[in-house]
């Protein structure tokens, strides 16, 4: 059947799914959900030390202790210990024998109140034997403590590159963590059924993994537990594979017990216990010619995965792939090493690794630029793929490679040439006030790495008043996914979206998904809708035929009528008319991405169906007597293909961008040399307010119609790629920075305290610094 239907439900703007409600309060969240008579609130007790031997574990007290339930152990575990994703055997529900980081569970306790159940850890009494505890990435390297093998890539000479190159420089720079901050903490409710089986609503991106972790700990079958989850109030990866542990233990107590049972973290234990982005330490090597054309560079990355291996291999991988940004790489080696350290586990966070990647070569194009004395686009922009240059050390070949394009028309809409005058003009007449400007683009593949999760899975049911009820395989937490695949079936079945009703994520309609994650949400379970939404309307559409006499060609489903030529019916007529012929009015669809490949020892094929293009141009005004800035104007130009929802996917840019830059400006996690995370609260982690908004802040998406891949109508993933975006406000800082110190060695985030201690990088030119020292300065005062 042709598809000529106009577009009038997709690309085009339609409301999130539940912004009235939202903005009501009137969505329900896990904990709105009235708790089901009976229900036991659980406390997890968490481990002190960052490392230490359990030499006694007494928790009679606690059970004793009023409105206490039931204390549940490893002890009550019937089935596999171990929660880790991957099952790497290193993750168990309970600490077992030694404890590996300040905030680990050790055991929980359920009572009638979550006051009552908190109050009664007191009375327990362990006994620990501290041992030496690894915190940093040095430490990890010099004690070759690692959650995974070490990965070692090169494509072409590398080392005759460097030694031959003109120019060459070295330098380093560290990444901190960034914890996920959703405004909804980490909660489960697990119900109990009669027949031995489980019901949890956990506020989670990947229900099926909980439903078959959970299962593999009570010993139970798959299908005898069922998750569920409407929607979740954030989650931006650190609901990937975080859930599952706590939601274990909300089943463990309703097992036990046989009474429903909650787990919902505060923010401190959620920032305490819950895994966060990797930090990274990236040393670089690069040598080039006089144009500032790399020849030759060396990334060794050194990467933060705290205690277990979780999702670390996987990120770590994602670092190495996009270790290019964007740039061609005749001569490449990266070594990633998987660091375990004694701290919380890090996991998924939007970017999923490539931020870290990403902010090595771009660092190096600035530090040529300014070696050179060339405008840092300048150097980005010889060093881009383009014709002849456009294989990715990877081995996957680029098409519709359209920076050039975004780069040129950002730089005419934002007057990028003319403000970077303005910028160099006030440089020279302020001595305090320096500015700084940058254009940086985004380059991200699409698909999981893991070929076997870029499936995505769907079902609807049209009922026979001709309502229709659409559920898939993915999770929606804020962005817009659900309005998005409910625009697609919409338009297939030719109905106003509003005629499709949304409903909630859960393992017993659509099985065996793949996380929501990796930015494919609306490209993997958008084709299953339309593959199931296709189904029906080609029986639908046999009905049509023999009601009006027509041929299939003729049928036309349009405007919540299914017409051929002057006949016409309402959808819904035509759906009773089909209910009494005895059609099937329920679908199932299956999507699989094609044409992706790769080869994980060799490191070399082709992993992502397409790339997400996008640039940004940000402007910063610091004071560098206090370190304190703000980022004046941002311009964005990204490219989502052909968006299937405007409004949806310039909110995604908007908050990604706004998250990259706080991970990149404010967020900041600190330990101590006790391993206790001391930012674990709103009152010492600063996440960007409405206060650190750009004064200007410009976003377009690129036109980009001569995209074609297997995607809904062409459309492009948009979850993740624009947190790169925010790579250009730490290049405007470092810029602004280098007025007054030659070539900076500034870590992520740039705090106002980093700016105003910034210090020269080893090698730095000293003739380089154009203002006033800050020695000098000081003497001014
Ligand atoms: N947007 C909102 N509002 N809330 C979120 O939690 N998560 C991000 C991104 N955008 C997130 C978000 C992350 S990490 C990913 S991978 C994608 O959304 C997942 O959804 P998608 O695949 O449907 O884009
Ligand atoms: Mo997103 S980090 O892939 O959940």
């Amino acid at each position: 059947m042709s598809n000529e239907t106009p577009y009038t439900q997709v690309r085009v703007s339609q409301a999130h799914d539940s912004a009235c409600q939202q903005v009501a309060g009137a969505a329900l969240y896990i904990d709105d959900i009235p708790e089901p008579r009976g229900t036991l609130q659980v406390y997890v007790a968490q481990s002190p030390h960052a490392h230490a031997r359990i030499l006694q574990c007494e928790l009679d007290d606690v059970a004793h202790q009023p409105g206490v339930a039931a204390v549940v152990t490893l002890e009550d575990i019937p089935g596999v210990v171990d929660v880790s994703c991957i099952h790497a055997g290193d993750e168990p529900v309970f600490a077992q024998g030694t404890v590996q980081f300040l905030g680990q569970p050790i055991y929980a306790v359920a009572a009638e109140t979550l006051d009552a159940a908190r109050l009664a850890t007191q009375h327990a009494r362990i006994e620990y034997e501290p041992l030496p505890a690894v915190l940093t990435v040095e430490q990890a390297m010099a004690q070759q403590s690692f959650v995974l093998p070490p990965r070692k890539i090169k494509r072409g000479d590398p080392d005759t590159a460097l030694q031959g190159a003109k120019h060459r420089l070295q330098g380093s720079l560290r990444t901190g963590g960034q914890d996920h901050f959703y405004l909804e903490s980490h909660i489960s409710l697990a119900v109990p059924e009669d027949d031995g089986g489980m019901l949890i609503y956990c506020s989670t991106q990947n229900p099926s993994e909980v439903q078959s972790l959970c299962a593999r700990v009570l010993d139970l079958p798959d299908a005898a537990v069922k998750v569920q989850v409407r929607r979740m109030g954030g989650a931006f990866g650190g609901k990937e594979t975080q859930p599952a542990q706590l939601a274990i233990i909300a089943a463990l107590v309703a097992c036990k017990t046989g009474r429903p049972a909650k787990v919902r973290l505060d923010r401190d234990d959620d920032m305490r216990m819950t895994g966060k982005r990797h930090a990274f330490v990236i040393d670089y090597d690069i040598g080039f010619d006089d144009q500032g054309l790399i020849e030759g560079v060396r990334f060794v990355q050194k990467v933060r995965c705290g205690y277990t291996a979780d999702l670390s291999g996987a990120v770590a991988d994602r670092g190495v792939l996009h270790c290019d940004n964007s740039y061609y790489l005749a001569n490449v080696a990266v070594e990633s090493y998987r660091c375990r350290t004694n701290t919380v586990s890090d996991t998924a966070f939007r970017g999923f690794g490539i931020p870290q990647g990403v902010m090595g070569i771009e660092r190096a194009m600035l530090d040529i630029a300014q070696h050179l004395g060339l405008d840092p686009l300048e150097v980005r922009r010889r060093n881009l793929y383009g014709p002849g240059r456009d294989q990715t050390h990877y081995g996957q070949t680029l098409s519709n490679m359209i920076l050039p394009e975004i780069i040129d028309q950002l730089v005419e809409e934002s007057r990028y040439d003319e403000r970077r005058q303005a910028v160099q003009a006030f440089n020279q007449t302020h001595r305090y006030l320096k500015k700084g400007i940058a254009l940086t683009p985004v380059m991200m593949g699409i698909s999981f790495t893991r070929l076997h999760l870029n499936q995505g899975g769907a079902f609807i049911n049209i009922y026979k008043d001709g309502s229709i009820a659409l559920n898939h395989g993915g999770t929606e937490m804020g962005q817009g996914l659900f309005i998005k695949v409910a625009q697609i079936v919409a338009h297939e079945l030719g109905v106003g979206v509003e005629k499709v009703r949304i409903t909630a994520t859960t393992t017993e309609k659509v099985p065996n998904t793949s996380a929501t994650a990796s930015s494919a949400g609306s490209d993997l379970n958008g084709m299953a809708a339309r593959d199931a939404a296709l189904k029906l309307k080609g029986r639908l559409s046999e009905v049509a035929c023999r009601h009006f006499g027509a041929e299939a060609e003729a049928i036309v489903f349009q405007d919540g009528h299914v017409q051929a030529g002057e006949q016409r019916i309402s959808f819904e007529k035509l759906v009773g008319l089909a209910y009494l012929e005895r059609t099937s009015l329920s679908a199932t669809g299956f999507f699989k991405t094609p044409d992706i490949h790769f080869d994980n020892d060799t490191f070399h094929g082709h992993p992502f169906l397409y790339f997400a293009y996008g640039a940004a141009v940000s402007e910063v005004l610091v004071d560098t007597l206090t370190g304190e800035y703000r980022v004046e104007r941002v311009d964005i130009l990204h490219d989502v293909g052909r968006s299937l929802n405007p409004a949806i996917d310039i909110g995604q840019i908007e908050g990604g961008f706004i998250q990259g830059m706080g991970w990149l400006t404010s967020e900041e996690l600190h330990w101590d040399d006790k391993g206790r995370l001391r930012t674990h609260a709103p009152s010492t982690y600063k996440i960007p307010s409405v206060g650190n908004r750009p004064d200007v802040m410009n976003v377009k998406l690129m036109e980009n119609p001569a995209f074609r891949s297997a995607t809904p109508y062409h459309s492009k993933a948009v979850g993740e790629p624009p947190l790169m975006l925010a790579v250009s406000v730490y290049q405007a800082l470092l810029e602004a920075a280098s007025e007054v110190v030659p070539r900076p060695a500034m870590d992520a985030p740039i705090t106002p305290e980093r700016v105003l201690l910034a210090k020269p990088m080893a090698g730095a030119k000293q003739a380089c610094a154009k203002g006033l020292g800050r020695e000098e300065a000081a003497t001014l005062l």
